[in-house]
This record gives structure tokens, C-alpha cells and sequence, in this order.
């Protein structure tokens, strides 16, 4: 027989961050994301991506890092069977105020508590905006739709059972993982390689957030911007094994922070079969501030590995972002036909 997959909800719709400095939110979210602040009270702020009338929430009551997940349904019936799913398991879930929805810019929603005690909301029918999307920055856009606004990893005591909850209970897709130089879980809900990801530090925390753009160019333009302030960059340039992401992480005004990246690779989730990933996180660059001197050093060796081993990821494309190159190179061409006879 087969095994009965849990539903899962189909994208990360919104996240809110607990903060003690919002003043330093709305520059940053601004200035170097590219974000556009839509909502501002003097301790609150909110933030469209795309269309939508907010994707992310900033709050200024002193805590720290993402405190508030929304998982998206597909409509009612799908956030009704979530809801019956997570009951069934015996986690105790309430049903969203009419106030709380409109504060979310959505029509409906359910809240419950993960097993790491972070808030968690599933909704369904966010609210588009009348007005088109201007950027904080002059950007070419984020890519979210389907995909949801990017991706979250947070550090966690113990794995086991946090992997066990998303996988199990809401139905969340494995899409690797690895025990070196830290262990990781890497967890799909859509075609997005992943958008939830846990890292075992023995510390539960936030790690950082990633929000994709369209263009290489927003990318290379955000980091020149990091640049130019000091303690600003937290991880170098660099690209992921996992998804393919072209990145760098800069510091934020909370203690996590934020992942700009390019070129992230789409999987099929109805096939795709989570496998261990020998590269480890990066395939070149990403020298992670955050990581202990010894790590540091492992890490760096796993991508010299990568680099001896010739890891190589073709880039990911939209239309509209690149232009082919004709073949004219004799000696590349005989390397891309030694390369295709395995020769
Ligand atoms: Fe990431």
C-alpha cells in the first residue's frame, strides 16, 4: 500500500521580523533589498515585494529575528484540510481573527505553533495591490509568484524533531541534505529548491532569509552597495551546491541575515528524490563570517575539493535575461563534445 503523503501548503507567503530597531529596518529593507516600505506606524513596518500588498512585517517589540511565518494555501478547502491535518496531530490550532486577517492582507487564516515555538500561520487569499510594485532600489524585481518570497533557515538545538514536524505533519518535501561541515535539511514546498531549510548549531535561532532577483546585475549592484559599508557583508559571493544560487549574505539591523542571490534552479516536486549532497553548501565562495575558525577552514576545503573534482552547475535562465553565445571557439567546442561523449 502505498504511503498516504501529507498536504502540504503550496508557498512562504509573508514573514514578520521581531525587532528592536525599526528606524534601521526601513533603511535596510529599502536601500539595499529593494524592498518598498507600504505601511509604517512608529513601531511597525510592512513591505511589498511584487504585487501583493505585503510580504514582509517588521515589528519593534524588542525580540529578535523571524518570528512569524505564513504559509500559503490554495483556497479555503486547502486551509481547512491543513488545519484538520495539523489537529489530527494533535497540535492545537486557532482560527485567525477577521482583524488579524486584515492586518495580514489576506482572507483567511489559521495560527498555530511549530515545534520550536515559532509562530506559524497558514492563509489563503492574499491581497493584490491596485498600485504597480516600486522598488526601494532600482531593481529588476524579485522572484516569488509560485515560488513564494524566497527562503528561511534557521539554526536549531537538535534536528530531529523539527525535520520530523515539517516533513510529516505538514507534508513538507526533503530535497537534500548533509551532515558536513554542519548538518543541514533542505525542505521544498513548490518548484523552489527549497524555502524552509534547518541547520544543527545547538542553538535554535534564525539563520538567514533569501530573496532571489531577477537580474545577476541586482545582485552584483547590492554587493558593491554592502561594500561601501563597513560590517555590512556577512558572507562573500558565492554559489550553492543545493540550488544553484548565485549569492552573498549581507548583515542585517536584527542578529540574523539576508541572503541576495540569483539564478536559484527549479525542481519538479512530484518527482524529484532527496539525495545526499556530497559538495556541501557551496560550490565556490560564500566565506561565512558566522561560521567558527575551524569550520570556516573545513568548508574552505570542501570547495577546494569542489574545485579540484571541476563542480560545475549550468546557470539558471529566464527569458529575457541572456543571450545565447554562438559557437565559434574551436577548443571550447571540442571541450563541450568531449564533454557530451564522456570522453
Ligand atoms: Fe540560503
Amino acid at each position: 500500500m502505498m504511503e498516504e503523503i501529507p498536504m502540504r501548503p503550496q508557498a512562504l507567503g509573508y514573514v514578520g521580523i521581531s525587532t528592536k530597531q525599526v528606524d534601521d529596518w526601513r533603511s535596510y529593507a529599502t536601500r539595499h533589498l529593494g524592498m518598498q516600505l507600504v505601511d509604517k506606524s512608529r513601531t511597525s513596518a510592512a513591505f511589498r515585494m511584487d504585487d501583493r500588498k505585503q510580504r514582509l512585517v517588521v515589528d519593534e517589540d524588542g525580540g529578535k529575528g523571524i518570528t512569524l511565518f505564513g504559509w500559503e494555501a490554495a483556497d479555503a478547502a486547502a486551509l481547512d484540510a491543513l488545519a484538520t491535518q495539523l489537529e489530527g496531530a494533535g497540535i492545537k490550532v486557532a482560527r485567525g481573527s477577521r482583524a488579524l486577517a486584515e492586518e495580514r492582507r489576506v482572507k483567511d487564516l489559521i495560527v498555530f505553533n511549530d515545534p520550536l515555538g515559532t509562530r506559524t500561520e497558514i492563509f489563503h487569499g492574499a491581497e493584490i495591490a491596485f498600485d504597480p510594485f516600486v522598488p526601494g532600489r532600482n531593481i529588476s524585481g524579485f522572484r516569488t509568484g509560485p515560488l513564494g518570497l524566497g527562503h528561511v533557515v534557521k539554526t536549531v538545538e537538535r534536528i530531529d524533531e523539527v525535520v520530523a514536524f515539517y516533513r510529516n505533519v505538514l507534508g513538507f518535501g526533503l530535497s537534500d541534505y548533509y551532515d558536513r561541515p554542519f548538518k543541514a535539511r533542505f525542505f521544498h514546498v513548490n518548484p523552489r529548491h527549497h524555502s524552509l531549510a534547518f541547520v544543527e548549531t545547538g542553538k535554535t535561532d534564525t539563520h538567514h532569509m533569501m530573496v532571489e532577483l531577477y537580474s545577476f546585475d541586482d545582485v552584483g549592484q547590492g554587493l558593491d552597495l554592502a561594500l561601501a559599508e563597513e560590517g555590512r557583508l556577512a558572507v562573500t559571493l558565492g554559489r550553492h551546491a543545493g540550488d544553484y544560487m548565485t549569492s552573498f549574505y549581507t548583515n542585517t539591523p536584527s542578529e540574523f541575515i539576508v541572503e541576495y542571490g540569483w539564478g536559484g534552479q527549479v525542481i519538479d516536486p512530484d518527482t524529484w528524490q532527496a539525495f545526499e549532497r556530497t559538495e556541501g553548501p557551496s560550490i565556490w565562495g560564500h566565506e561565512r563570517s558566522w561560521l567558527s575558525p575551524e569550520k570556516r577552514e573545513e568548508a574552505r576545503k570542501m570547495r577546494i575539493k569542489n574545485a579540484e573534482n571541476g563542480v560545475r552547475r549550468p546557470v539558471q535562465v529566464i527569458e529575457g535575461n541572456y543571450n545565447l553565445m554562438p559557437g565559434v571557439c574551436p577548443w571550447w567546442d571540442s571541450i563541450r563534445k568531449a564533454q557530451k561523449t564522456g570522453s
